[in-house]
């Protein structure tokens, strides 16, 4: 977290790496209170790219019209390697004076808060994050922005493959995004009820999951659900199935979700924090203060360094795991 005195006269929002569904509540939160505040405001398109290649325009209260409601961003995102370039970064610093751009707000995820600490740390831009990503893998912060829509679309996805599980005794594998982390499996397994949960964060094992798949049967479940994280491979869920039949001669059917899960209407949860965390980003960088996303701990807005909010890891979802295997007997 830092601390500058800059005067804060017209600030920039963008929208970076995977897009959520609760963004577009971000950015109309930050535009609104940043104009209720007599605080000039552009959208840059595209995140780091918008940047890079001066896609910039004004925004105005009006223009936020009818999109709380909306997945997406209005915004466009991306997931730019050409940032990591520092001639790229130099370019996109000459944009930000062009425009006469003060302040940034960046609504994403880890890699997009790391282009924004160069953007402090290099250049002394100021610059505020509130965390957009399905993943809910950010620490210091209890969610992210898009994390219950894909839990609850996830979810809904869920219970309908239950009924034909259910009516042909099938086994399924559910394979659901989170890239390195669980935490999207941890909330659907514990809500859909699922038999196994598999997640990076814990090591189950096929063979532990096979033996109590076989219990499951022996009293008389008929069907499963395993959920499995998507890992750092997505598609895991195919090889898990493979291994399943082999032990077993289960025939395990697969679904993957995929990006269904960072689509469709945010949630009442998601319009809700993104608009605090944006209505506060806005307050913060106009209090001086910089270099660090917003957060929720306890209901609470807080203020995490983007140092600590990347680097360190968020554990929580183990314990909805193991309540998950207790639930499944
Ligand atoms: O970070 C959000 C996320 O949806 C991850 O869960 C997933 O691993 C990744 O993005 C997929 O990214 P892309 O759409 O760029 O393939």
């Amino acid at each position: 977290m830092a601390q500058f005195t800059k005067l804060i006269k017209r600030i920039g929002v963008y929208t970076s790496g995977g897009d959520a569904p609760g963004m577009n509540a971000c950015v109309r939160a930050v535009v609104r209170t940043a104009r209720a505040r007599g605080i000039e405001v552009w959208g840059i398109e595209k995140g780091y790219t918008g940047l890079i290649e001066n896609l910039m325009r004004p925004l105005e209260a009006r223009d936020m019209a009818n999109i709380i409601q909306r997945g997406g961003t209005i915004l466009k995102t991306g997931r730019s390697t050409d940032f990591l370039k520092i001639e790229n970064r130099k370019k996109s610093v000459e944009n930000l004076n062009l425009n006469q751009i003060d302040g940034l707000v960046c609504i994403g995820g880890d890699g997009s808060f790391r282009g924004a600490m160069a953007l402090w740390n290099e250049f002394q831009i100021p610059i505020v994050g509130t965390p957009g990503t399905i993943d809910n893998d950010l620490f210091g912060t209890d969610l992210t922005i898009g994390f219950d829509t894909a839990v609850n679309t996830a979810l809904d996805a869920i219970d309908k493959i239950r009924d034909t599980a259910d009516s042909h005794d099938r086994l399924f594998i559910v394979e659901v995004m989170g890239r390195n982390s669980g935490h999207i499996a941890a909330y659907v397994g514990l809500a859909c009820g699922a038999e196994e949960v598999f997640t990076p964060e814990i090591n189950t094992t096929v063979e532990k999951a096979v033996e109590k798949i076989l219990q499951a049967q022996k009293k008389g479940k008929r069907s499963s659900i395993v959920i499995a994280a998507e890992g750092q491979k997505p598609g895991r869920a195919y090889d898990l199935a493979e291994a399943i039949r082999k032990k077993t001669g289960l025939d395990a059917k697969v679904c993957i979700l995929g990006h269904i899960q960072r689509g469709g209407s945010p949630t009442a949860t998601d319009r809700i924090i993104a608009s605090r965390m944006g209505s506060a980003a806005l307050d913060h960088l106009l209090a001086g203060s910089c270099d660090h996303m917003v957060g929720i701990d306890k209901n609470e807005i807080v203020q995490v360094p983007f140092e600590i909010a990347t680097q360190r890891e968020k554990k929580s979802s183990i314990d909805f795991v193991k309540l998950s295997n207790l639930l499944a007997i």
